[in-house]
Formats: C-alpha cells, structure tokens, sequence
C-alpha cells in the first residue's frame, strides 16, 4: 500500500465516522462483537496438539522371526524403524495389537491422534490379523471424519496397499496387480501434485531431490496401478501424486491421497533410509536421502498434531506407550529389520497358510 492510498482510506474513515457517526459505532460494535465470538471459535478448533500420540498397527509375526524365537509365542511385531521415524518427527507411538474385536479399535482410537500402517509381510485373507485390524480402523477413522472430526492414517508399502484394497472392498480378488521392485527409485509426480494435501508445502529442495535422485525405497511384489483405481471406481476419491516404474518398467503408483479425509499412502518406504542397515539391501543413506525421506513423518505427525483427541491422564498414556516394550536387536539374527518390537495378543489370531 502506498502513502497515498493510505492517506485516502483515512481520510474516507474520518467523513464516515464524523458524518453518521453514532451508526456506525454501532455497527462496528455489533460487528466485532459476532467476529469476536466466531474468531474465538475458529481459533479453538485450529490449535495444534503438540503431543500427538499416534497408533502403529503391528501384524502377524514373520515366519522368518518365529523360526529365531521359537520359544517366545510372539504373534506379532512391529518393525522399530516405524517407531522411530515416528519418534523423530516428534510424536510418540502407542502400539495397535491384532486380533482385537472392534471396540479396542474404537476405544483405542478416541485417545490417540492417528494410526500409521506399517508395510511387511502378510496375507490379507487371514483371520483376526493385520487386514481385519486395518478394516476395523479404517471404517472407524472414516466415521469419526464423517462426524467432523480429524482422524489422519498414513500407510506406507503393505500398508498403502492395504488402504486401497479395503477402500476397492476386500473380496476374493485383491484389487493390486502382481509387479517388482527391489530398487531405490526417483519420483514421477503427477502434473497437479503441488496442489496435493501432501506437497503443496514441501521444500523444493526435497521435491528436487525426490524428483532427481534415487532415494525413494522400494521392496514390493505387489502394486497398485493406475488401472487399480479406474476399476473400482476411486479417482474421485483418490488422488495420485505419483508414480515410480518397477523393475520390468511398469509404472506404479507411488504416493496417493484421499479428497476428502486425512488418509494418505505411500509405496515406498521412507523409514528405511534412516534406520535400516542391511547391507545386501542398498538402502540410500546419503544426506540427501536421509533429509528427502524425513518429509514424510514430519508431514504426517503435523496431520496427527490437527486432532485433538487424548488419553485422560498421564498415567494413562503411560500403560499404552510403546516404552512399555523393549525392541530386540534382530538384524544380526539375519532379518531385514535392525530392530522389532514383539506382542503376544494369544490365542486370538488364527493362522491359514
Ligand atoms: C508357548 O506355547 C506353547 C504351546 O501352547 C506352550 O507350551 C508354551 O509354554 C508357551 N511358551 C511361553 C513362553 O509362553
Ligand atoms: C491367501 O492368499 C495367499 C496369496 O494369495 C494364498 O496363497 C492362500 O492360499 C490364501 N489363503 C486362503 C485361506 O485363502
Ligand atoms: C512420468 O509420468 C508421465 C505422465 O504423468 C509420463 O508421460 C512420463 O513418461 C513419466 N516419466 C517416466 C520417466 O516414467
Ligand atoms: C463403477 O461405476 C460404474 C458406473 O457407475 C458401474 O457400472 C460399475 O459397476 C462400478 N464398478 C465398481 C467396481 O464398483
């Protein structure tokens, strides 16, 4: 604004408060005080949680893992890097069992700020495990955004196919198509991806280095095609922001979003290049992988910070925390996994294969 239009809206106050004066004091009295009421409101449902506390759903224990632990009757694990991704975006991590019945989910899911759904290694046709779990929370997390709550969900690799399958409903065929990819890959963004949820804030040195280098890790067997989403009718609720190409050239999708809730899936695995070691895997641990793939949790604990969701008290938090567990060293029993954390909800999930 120049001296001169500022001069001139003064000058224009001063006639209009001098010529009808009393109205409009009035009205200026009347309108702050409803501003004053709605801006109370709206800053109230816009502060942020900073002490999310975000469920990371296990699943069922490796076949690998129970062959080096075959005393331990652990059903399921979770994978450290997850937590510790997590952790150092600054959340803290309850763990989500499986084998639940839906009011855990539910219950569990009034206290915390949003789920993360872990990749691995599992089927989706078994009972009680990984994929009734991700169904109990997803239709929960649906129905609580429904009613104009903030409940975000991030799946990453199994994880963000699980996301798809559950939104195409599960049934006999899985709506994933078989491909490989074992490789560190760029990626391909979609045209509009900067008008996406997940990078419209994003520093453009992570988006050039996510666009140019090979830092994005992949380990899948499965994956989710354009074709995928067409089928099943989800592009109006789904939004790709990218895509990678596998090993044999097909382009699969990398990173999508749900419209209209807090949901968002990515196929590779951003946990990996800060905290996993195996050496036979490759992972990038450059710097710039290491800051491109820190993006991910650092947006997702910032969705999880929107819900204002708790636990009651302190010592509550406390008997759910993953602290409660103590991780075991499990890369030098050969595992892909540097660490895992380990739970035995017993007897509740039934193994098919
Ligand atoms: C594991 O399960 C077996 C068979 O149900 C049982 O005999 C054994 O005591 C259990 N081990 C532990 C450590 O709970
Ligand atoms: C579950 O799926 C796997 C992989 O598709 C298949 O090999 C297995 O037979 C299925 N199990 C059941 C119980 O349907
Ligand atoms: C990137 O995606 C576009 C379409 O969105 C496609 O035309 C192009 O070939 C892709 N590039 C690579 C390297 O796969
Ligand atoms: C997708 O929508 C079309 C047209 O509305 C419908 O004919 C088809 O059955 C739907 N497919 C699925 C898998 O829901």
């Amino acid at each position: 604004m120049s001296c001169y239009d500022c001069c001139f809206s003064l000058n224009i106050w001063y006639q209009l408060i001098t010529m009808k004066g009393v109205i409009i004091i009035l009205a200026a009295y009347f309108l702050y005080y409803c501003k004053g009421a709605t801006v109370t409101f709206n800053v109230k449902s816009n502060v942020l949680n900073d002490r999310p506390i975000i469920g990371v759903l296990s699943q069922e224990q490796s076949f690998y893992l129970h062959s080096k632990y075959p005393d331990e009757n652990y059903t399921s694990y979770i994978a450290s890097s997850y937590v510790k991704d997590i952790e150092s975006a600054g959340a803290r991590v309850v763990p989500i069992l499986i084998g639940k019945d839906r009011g855990y989910y539910e219950e569990l899911m009034k206290k915390i700020n949003g789920v993360f759904l872990p990749g691995g290694a599992t089927f989706f046709n078994q009972s009680n495990g990984f994929a009734d779990a991700g169904q109990h929370i997803y239709e929960i997390a649906k129905k609580l955004n429904d009613n104009g709550d903030y409940f975000p969900i991030f799946g990453t690799c199994l994880g963000f196919e699980l996301l798809i399958i559950i939104a195409s409903g599960r049934g006999e065929i899985e709506n994933r198509i078989r491909c490989y990819s074992h490789s560190n890959l760029p990626l391909n963004f979609t045209q509009d991806y900067r008008s996406s949820k997940m990078f419209k804030e994003t520093p453009l040195d992570i988006i050039n280095i996510l666009k140019t280098k090979d830092v994005t890790v992949n380990a899948h067997q499965f994956c989710i095609v354009d074709e995928n989403l067409k089928s099943h009718n989800l592009t109006n609720d789904w939004r790709v922001t990218a895509h990678s190409n596998d090993d044999y050239n097909v382009e699969f999708i990398a990173s999508v979003e749900h419209r209209r809730y807090p949901f968002y899936g990515v196929q590779f695995h951003p946990e990996k290049s800060a905290f996993e070691w195996k050496l036979s895997k490759k992972y990038p641990h450059s710097y710039e992988a290491v800051k491109a793939n820190r993006y991910f949790m650092d947006f997702f604990v910032q969705e999880c910070r929107k819900s204002q969701h708790s636990f009651a008290s302190a010592a509550e938090e406390n008997r759910y925390l993953i602290y409660n567990y103590e991780p075991r060293f499990t890369g030098d029993l050969g595992s892909a996994y540097h660490q895992c954390y380990f739970f035995e909800p017993k007897g509740t999930v039934s193994y098919k294969n």
